[in-house]
């Protein structure tokens, strides 16, 4: 048996254990200085009634001899992929059935899906964002090429033309920066990525706030 020794390479990149660090030593040498936090957050408001009330009625369900239904549909419930075909109807995008799965989340997703694809992909990620995009890849011992968010592109990198890339991650509206991409700067990464055969990872964590 041989362990994967690209977890090792994980130690280095444990971004916010680096921030605290960084964010220590600052306020100590400038407690004048007010530090705008772009590291983990956390939420700060509690579920609405919707959410819990749905949630307790689920549990109910399953509690009881006479509802409740075992494990459910492998691809999610169908009213669930259905309510969410008409979320993205409303926004005028036609959706199939088929290309709706409810999972446990997009950060095992985030992890789960490079399984499709072969270790010598390069991957190119906008910088900051989101940390779970580069550690997946990290511990698969892929490449990773960054594209700077800066003042001067507005914290939105467009595609960089000298670098072939294959795996992209973009994050809009980004986190940490809230940076949205409109249409026009979505539609030349498409067009980058079409000319170079790669595949866009696309998270929309956010897209609510926009
Ligand atoms: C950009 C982004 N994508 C995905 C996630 C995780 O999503 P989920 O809760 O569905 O795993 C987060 C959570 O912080 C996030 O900030």
């Amino acid at each position: 048996m041989r362990i994967n020794t690209h977890y090792q390479d994980l130690e280095d990149s444990y971004l916010f254990s680096t921030i605290a660090k960084k964010v220590a030593q600052q306020s100590a040498e400038h407690p004048e200085q007010k530090i705008i936090r772009l590291g983990i957050g956390d939420v700060t408001l509690p579920l609405c009634p919707a959410v819990t009330d749905a949630l307790h009625a689920a549990v109910d369900e399953m509690g009881n001899k006479e509802t409740f239904h075992g494990y459910g549909p492998e691809q999610g419930y169908d009213f669930l992929r259905e309510g969410i075909r008409g979320y993205y109807a409303q926004k005028g995008v036609a959706l199939e059935a088929g290309e709706v799965f409810i999972s446990d989340g997009a950060k095992s997703d985030l992890g789960n899906i490079l399984d499709l694809f072969d270790r010598d992909n390069i991957v190119l990620v906008p910088d900051p964002v989101y940390p779970v995009y580069v550690d997946t890849n990290v511990m698969a011992g892929r490449k990773i090429l960054y594209c700077d968010a800066t003042e001067q592109n507005g914290f939105l990198p467009p595609p960089p033309q000298e670098v072939e890339a294959d795996i992209i991650y973009l994050c809009s509206p980004n986190n940490p920066t809230g940076a949205a991409y409109n249409r026009e700067q979505l539609g030349a990464w498409v067009a980058y990525a079409k000319a170079n055969g790669a595949v866009i990872l696309y998270d929309a964590a956010y897209e609510a706030f926009i």
